[in-house]
């Protein structure tokens, strides 16, 4: 349900943008902009900016952007309405709720509440007499009082009820229970505890809400883990372990790995920045997100074959988002909880700093299925690697790894050179006929990728531009622009001109904060970046010269349109012509 709209300008209005981002970024002012350093990717000069009069922010070096509700979808992992509510409760507004909405959040919130009491139930569990055999199992584990309490572990007792009945006491209701995934219904109609004789991780979100937990057996019997089903609070593909720790991590990388204990152990040996998934392997999700609190992923999975697996198919996953992935490989350890443990935080410092980039992992990973002392196969794997090399963006990288391939199969280095140049300018070609029909459709300026907003006739589209920037610095000026949302030849550009002519008329706020709930926080984005870049001074001139192109372009369009309607009628039409 969309909020109503006067609403959310009360919302923007009560929560400017500068007061709102300073409450996570030291802001210093430069000119009529506020700068400081992105919080949403690593960076030791600023370039994040906020302009207050526009109620925007924008960062040019990740090209995060939007209004005030976006940046705090972004920092908080919030998706739209919570956000809004989110700025409601921090402006004392009452937000107006659709009933099934409002139910829909409060069902959530007593879950969320639930599974907190429950985790705190789980811990008194581990202190009381029965938890003995737990304490007895996080010690031999070599897990300090100090992590216990800093990720919350419990444990759910050797019994059938316990947990449902401390929870039924505390006012929760069998179906809450069920709903959070804690409670199961026994075929007789019967319910039961889900955890039982476990020693309990629970699963905390960005926001610090408990929606699920893990639990492991404490001897050899299976399942070995038992997590949380998904419910209406915990998605395994959107959480990651631990990152409501990381995420305020300092060490400038975030460590991936498989499994909940090595999370913490990581952790407890000081590496503050190690999450886990849950259960599953990384989704397109997971790397989306990290991308938002990181920009380098070291993945540590295991070195069995499995999570070898799983390291190749999460790299590009991570590479889609930006992020650069290295791999850290261990030996004589199968994870890194057995790594630490037997050889301590130093030497795990040490792999982690020198730890492969993907280059050297995948160079090594084809090196791996050949068998380099067969002809046929060192021909093949050579080939491939002159392939892979090529495509490694430094000429350096290049050499090096060239060299290395080289030694690998026994051949001279100036050999295997010239085949990785051959690959290059093979490469090249291929590339630059894609970039030749890139730019043939989109703007050679420096522009942010944002999926679906495609530029099609570049002429136009600038003009678009500065006719948007125009009218939102000037909203004057907006019965000056006659033109329809049809003119413009790129689609969001329409709809946002149809917006502000809207919001004009209804004598509504005409701001680009104010379009956010319209509009996806890409096109916002995309709109903050619009607004930032260089233009000319707004006049009604520049107006006029920008109304003019996008209608003549227009037109344009449609002429070459009809004419090639025309020619293809034509065509049609020729063989009846053909007698006269
Ligand atoms: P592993 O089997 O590699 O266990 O599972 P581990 O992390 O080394 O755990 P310890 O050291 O034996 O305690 C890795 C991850 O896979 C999921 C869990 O999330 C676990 O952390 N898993 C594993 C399950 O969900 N269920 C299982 O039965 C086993
Ligand atoms: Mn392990």
């Amino acid at each position: 349900m969309p909020f109503d709209p006067s609403f959310l300008d009360a919302l923007v209005e009560r929560n400017p943008i500068e007061e709102v981002v300073g409450q996570y970024v030291t802001l210093t002012r430069r000119g009529s902009n506020l700068f400081g350093l992105c919080p949403f990717h690593s960076e030791k000069t600023a370039s994040f900016s906020v302009a207050p009069d526009k109620g925007i922010y924008y960062c040019f070096g990740c090209h995060a952007g939007g209004g005030v509700i976006n940046f705090i979808m972004q920092i908080e992992s919030l998706d739209y309405p919570d956000a809004v509510r989110f700025l409601a409760r921090r402006a004392g507004l009452e937000v107006p709720e659709d009933e099934q909405y409002r139910s829909q959040y409060q069902k959530q919130e007593r879950l969320r509440a639930l599974c907190k009491d429950a985790a705190r139930w789980f811990r008194e569990q581990l202190f009381s007499p029965a938890g003995e055999p737990a304490r007895q199992y996080i010690a031999r584990r070599g897990l300090s009082p100090n992590t216990v309490v800093r990720f919350g572990l419990g444990f759910s007792p050797n019994a059938w009820g316990d947990l449902t009945d401390a929870m039924k006491q505390k006012g929760y209701r069998i179906d809450e229970l069920i709903d959070a995934g804690l409670a199961l219904r026994g075929k007789n109609g019967g319910v039961y505890d889900r955890f039982r004789n476990r020693l309990m991780f629970p699963i905390i979100d960005v926001r610090g809400s408990v929606i699920g937990f893990g639990g492991r057996v404490m001897d050899d019997s299976t399942p070995k883990y038992l997590n949380s089903p998904e419910t209406s609070i915990f998605n395994k593909r959107k959480n990651l372990f631990a990152l409501n720790i990381a995420r305020k991590s300092k060490q400038g990388r975030i460590i991936l790995t498989e499994g909940y204990m090595d999370a913490i152990t990581l952790h407890q040996y000081g590496f503050d920045c190690a999450v886990a998934s849950l259960g599953t392997s990384l989704t397109e999700d997971h790397a989306n997100i990290l991308a938002r609190y990181t920009d380098t992923v070291v993945l540590t999975y295991d070195s069995d074959e499995a999570g070898q697996n799983a390291t190749r198919r999460a790299i590009p996953m991570l590479e889609k988002t930006g992020i650069q992935v290295k791999v850290l490989r261990m030996q004589g350890a199968k994870d890194p909880d057995e790594y630490l443990k037997k050889f301590g935080a130093d030497r795990f410092s040490v792999l982690l700093d020198r730890c492969e980039n993907q280059a050297e992992y995948r160079l090594e990973s084809l090196r791996r299925k050949y068998d380099l002392t067969a002809d046929d196969q060192r021909v093949e794997f050579l080939g491939k690697a002159a392939e892979l090399i090529a495509s490694f963006p430094s000429a350096v990288q290049r050499e090096v790894y060239g060299a290395r391939a080289a030694e690998a199969a026994s051949i001279t280095p100036e050999a295997m050179k010239l085949e990785v140049g051959k690959a290059y300018r093979r490469l090249r070609a291929i590339e630059r006929k894609k970039q030749e029909s890139a730019d043939m459709d989109c703007t050679r300026q420096q522009q942010p990728k944002v999926r679906g907003i495609r530029y099609d006739n570049l002429t136009s589209a600038l003009a678009e531009e500065g006719l948007l920037r125009t009218l939102l610095q000037e909203p004057e000026l907006i019965p000056e622009a006659k033109l329809a949302a049809e003119e413009f030849s790129v689609p969001l550009f329409g709809s946002v001109f149809t917006q502000l002519q809207t919001r004009m008329r209804a004598g509504s706020p005409v701001t680009l904060a104010a379009l956010e709930g319209d509009f996806s926080p890409e096109e916002m984005a995309h709109l903050s970046y619009i607004m930032n870049k260089n233009s000319l001074p707004v006049s009604v001139e520049a107006l006029r010269d920008y109304t003019r192109t996008i209608r003549e372009e227009h037109e344009k369009a449609h002429l070459e349109r009809s004419e090639d309607s025309l020619r293809r009628l034509a065509q049609m039409k020729r063989p009846n012509n053909n007698g006269g």
